[in-house]
């Protein structure tokens, strides 16, 4: 068990977020590929409290569940009509053990960048200190919108004054409106002694400029009461920022992003564009892998070590195997294999998985498929419920007809098949191991081991057809130039007249079935 572990953490999460203008609660908007209150939870979660408590009011019935699905230990406190971080606070306690002792940790869920780290240290201060409040600070250019921190001669803090309060005190000429030029601003994260806090919590009233009861007003109480209230100041302001609106979302996101793509450069990955490298928190990426440019990595994807991947390249919950190279590819809940290559230009969608050294390459499109060991779907196809046997190869153009409109079927092509160039394989339908398909082939039914199945029409020549049909043309010209129409003994003898052109028609038993490698 690690040391300074908080007794809980309540993340404040009940605020309506107006400003985002938008349907979606504020702390379900994502950046990092989660949510802000699952930034704050897992930042929470870190520190190993024996209590979590998130508290819900604004859109409940879209926060909560949310919150149960990222923590499920996770306690939901409801705050009711009363506003104010001091009530929601108030409704946190009020699932927790009421004898609870200890530290008691605010976080806010609109605040996502904080880390399990400075809430530790913040723990470790509070408690080595021996203080009743430790509040996180930050000295600030531009302070607006923010209580400000009001400190005595020894660097106590005496109290927290609120922006609007400290106006109001400045135009009835009070003490408080000095607030206003103080440039250290409450953060709003704290760590409490638990008894403070209730006891505090139950003398505050409503009585300031906004009409609620204010968090803020515990450390006045605290100091009032003769106890210890000392600020944590943390240099790194970007911790303790709270998106409001989605101009800060968005800044929020690029700095996380940028946090995130230095410790995977730090760990040994070449990013090669840091700014067009987009990698989710919950991503992971093997040494000496090299990130090229406009690349995002995403969801739960995991990139082995000594891969290339990108340029132009998101994958979203994809697994990349050692080595292997992914280029220009979209890719979702897919599986690509080490050694394997992919793109330019493909598109796995979920339940693809390439086997070992297999590839995927330009224009092909795949859905759960199968592709084994070393097989290969190099140009031009739709692989969509597919077994691909290892070693297969699958000629360009191939269509693996999975749809006939109502369902959706399987197609198998065995160990080391090869289905030639332009076939349509219409499933459900099996080729067998070593198996060939010819080239234009629609494969209807089943193909068994050894054989070739091949089903198109037989190729017709007509001899002279262009001197009759196309007199006068270049074509004309060239295949007389060509030596077109000359008597040809064989053809003559062995073909009479025949057809809708009344021309020499040749059979050609062309036994090359064009696949291309
Ligand atoms: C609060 C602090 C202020 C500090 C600022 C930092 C108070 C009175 N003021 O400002 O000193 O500088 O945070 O950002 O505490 N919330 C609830 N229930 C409520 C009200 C808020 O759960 O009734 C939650 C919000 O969802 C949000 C957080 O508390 O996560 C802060 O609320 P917000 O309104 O942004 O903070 P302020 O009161 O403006
Ligand atoms: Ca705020």
């Amino acid at each position: 068990m690690s040391e300074n572990r908080p007794a809980a953490v309540i993340v404040l999460a009940a605020g309506e977020g107006t400003r985002m203008k938008s349907t979606t609660p504020k702390v379900l908007h994502p950046i990092g590929g989660r949510t802000l209150v699952g930034h704050a939870i897992h930042a929470a979660r870190g520190t190993e409290p024996a209590h979590l408590a998130v508290v819900v009011r604004h859109q409940r019935e879209l926060v909560a569940p949310l919150v149960s699905e990222v923590d499920p230990a996770a306690l939901i406190a409801d705050q009711d009509e009363v506003k104010g971080t001091g009530r929601a606070v108030e409704c946190g306690l009020a699932v927790l053990p009421p004898d609870l002792v200890g530290t008691v940790l605010v976080t806010y869920g609109d605040v996502p960048l904080l880390t399990t780290a400075t809430l530790r240290a913040l723990t470790a201060a509070h408690e080595e200190s021996g203080n009743a409040v430790t509040v996180i600070t930050s000295v600030l250019d531009d302070p607006s919108g923010y209580g400000r921190v009001v400190r005595d001669a020894d660097g106590q803090v005496v109290k927290i004054v609120e922006e609007k309060d400290a106006r109001a005190a400045r135009e009835n000429g009070e003490a408080d409106g000095a607030a206003l030029d103080i440039r250290e601003i409450n953060s709003g994260i704290y760590a409490f002694d638990a008894q403070v806090l209730r006891d505090s919590l139950s003398q505050i009233g409503t009585d300031n400029a906004q009409g609620e009861k204010y968090l803020t007003d515990v450390l006045g109480l605290a100091r009032q009461a003769g106890r210890a209230v000392r600020a944590h100041v943390v240099e790194d302001r970007w911790q303790s920022e709270g998106v409001n609106d989605r101009v800060q979302l968005a800044t929020l996101g690029r700095i996380l992003n940028e946090r995130i793509v230095e410790g995977w450069m730090r760990a040994g990955v070449t990013v090669v564009d840091p700014a067009t490298t987009w990698i989710d928190a919950d991503v992971t990426v093997g040494q000496d892998t090299v990130i090229r440019p406009g690349t995002q990595l995403l969801g739960a994807t995991t990139i082995g070590a000594g891969a290339v991947i990108g340029p132009d390249t998101t994958l979203t919950s994809v697994e990349v195997g050692d080595g292997a190279t992914v280029v220009r590819t979209q890719a979702e809940l897919a599986i690509i294999g080490p050694g394997a290559t992919v793109g330019p230009f493909s598109y796995l969608r979920p339940g693809t998985e390439l086997g070992a050294r297999g590839k995927i390459g330009g224009f092909v499109e795949t859905k759960n498929a199968v592709i084994g060991e070393g097989a290969k779907v190099p140009h031009l196809t739709y692989a969509g419920d597919a077994t691909i046997g290892e070693g297969a190869n699958i000629g360009a153009g191939t269509i693996f007809a999975n749809y006939d409109g109502v369902e959706k079927h399987h197609t198998t092509i065995g160990r080391h098949s090869f289905v030639g160039s332009n076939s349509v394989l219409v499933a459900p339908v099996d080729v067998g191991d070593g198996a060939y398909v010819g080239a234009g082939s629609a494969v209807t039914s089943d193909v068994d081991p050894g054989q070739i199945a091949v089903s198109r029409a037989r190729q017709r020549n007509i001899d002279g057809w262009v001197a009759r049909k196309r007199p006068g043309t270049g074509t004309a010209e060239a295949a007389e130039a060509a030596g077109a129409g000359r008597a040809r003994p064989t053809d003559r003898t062995d073909a009479p007249p025949s057809g809708p052109d009344q021309g020499g028609t040749r059979h050609t038993a062309h036994e090359s079935e064009g696949g291309q490698a």
